[in-house]
């Protein structure tokens, strides 16, 4: 185990506009913060403040926040080797933000596809200007805490390249402050798709919600939804995303709980036909989910207990925060508070 001091520094941020994260966050993404935190420094943060974009009603919002602290403790983010917290607890991100927006050219904002795609559905007028600054906000919690790696899904791409840019950008114009983040591009091979529509990536947006696993769903609910997942009219159990989108996304979900390779998982169902092979599936995906649920349900049961969890982790992720920020204004030559 390396040195803390010597470990490189990773930092991460997920939403928390759903009751629920799914099984596609927590294969695709979550599972690997819980791996990175063994051997990195490792800061995990829930951006409720991105969430404003999108106009959430503030009961659920606090719910929400709660809940996915509560959801990322259950799988295994342990805050005693990771740092957890609420972005809005440390006020240097918003502050950060502002100084990072004005380094970013307007056109250069406007060419973010995540947001050509947003605005592009909800129309220029009632797209809010902080869906436009939302890839700069970004940049302001990665480039705080000066994270070595950004482990974040393929979708995430170009906000981590802007993240460079940005920080590339003040580091050349007005001295070296900030470290320059790698992309830690999580591959693709845990990428989980809808069971409905399984060419389609899981997302709590799809139409129906039948083919999302959710991980506080209950255990009967997400059994149904894999028994009833769509596959294709043939019968053997074969990897081939072209032909059997349906198969090859529950192999891929059975190999990445089972910690099986694909070829072995596929041996294990030759000769068994598709209703033993979604059985099959579903019993490990619900014994995996079942004792993460009960954990996150006790935490929500004392949010005393989870609040002080994310105070602690305000106050360690401030420290760190604060640091940046005052050299940061420093370079920028903004006249110290005497
Ligand atoms: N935009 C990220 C997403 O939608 C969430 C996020 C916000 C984030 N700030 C971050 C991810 C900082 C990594 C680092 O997934």
């Amino acid at each position: 185990m390396a040195d803390v001091g010597t470990r490189k520094r990773v930092l991460s941020g997920i939403q928390p506009t759903h009751d629920s994260f799914h099984l596609g966050n927590y294969l695709g993404a979550l599972k690997q913060w819980v791996a990175l935190q063994e051997s990195h420094d490792a800061f995990y943060c829930v951006v409720d403040l991105h969430a404003l974009t999108v106009g959430p009603d503030p009961i659920e919002l606090r719910r929400r926040t709660l809940a996915s602290a509560a959801q990322l403790i259950a799988i295994g983010i342990d805050p005693a080797k990771s740092t957890l917290f609420v972005q809005s607890h440390v006020p240097a991100h918003n502050q950060l933000a502002w100084i990072m927006e004005c380094l970013t050219g307007f056109g250069e904002a406007g060419r973010m596809t995540q947001f050509k795609d947003k605005s592009a559905k909800s129309g220029t007028d009632r797209t809010v200007v902080g869906l436009f600054t939302y890839p700069i906000l970004q940049a302001a919690d990665i480039l705080l805490y000066q994270a070595d790696q950004v482990p974040v899904g393929e979708d995430q791409r170009q906000h981590i390249e802007l993240t460079r840019d940005l920080g590339q950008r003040f580091n050349s114009k007005y001295g070296q402050t900030f470290t320059i983040p790698e992309g830690y591009i999580l591959k693709s091979g845990a990428k989980i798709n809808d069971l409905q529509d399984p060419t389609s990536k899981m997302s709590k947006s799809a139409a129906s919600q039948s083919g999302v696993i959710e991980l506080m769903d209950a255990p009967e609910i997400n059994m149904k939804k894999i028994k009833g997942a769509m596959t294709d009219t043939e019968r053997e159990v074969i990897f081939d995303e072209k032909n059997k989108a349906g198969i090859s996304n529950l192999l891929t979900i059975y190999s990445a709980i089972t910690g099986l390779s694909i070829a072995d998982a596929q041996n294990e169902f030759v000769g068994k036909g598709y209703g033993d092979f979604k059985s099959a599936v579903a019993t490990v995906v619900v014994d995996f989910l079942t004792p993460i649920r009960a954990k996150a349900q006790e935490l929500l049961q004392d949010p005393a207990h989870l609040t002080s969890i994310l105070r602690d982790g305000a106050e360690k992720a401030n420290l760190v925060a604060s640091k940046t920020l005052a050299e940061t204004y420093e370079a920028l030559g903004l006249l110290p508070r005497a």
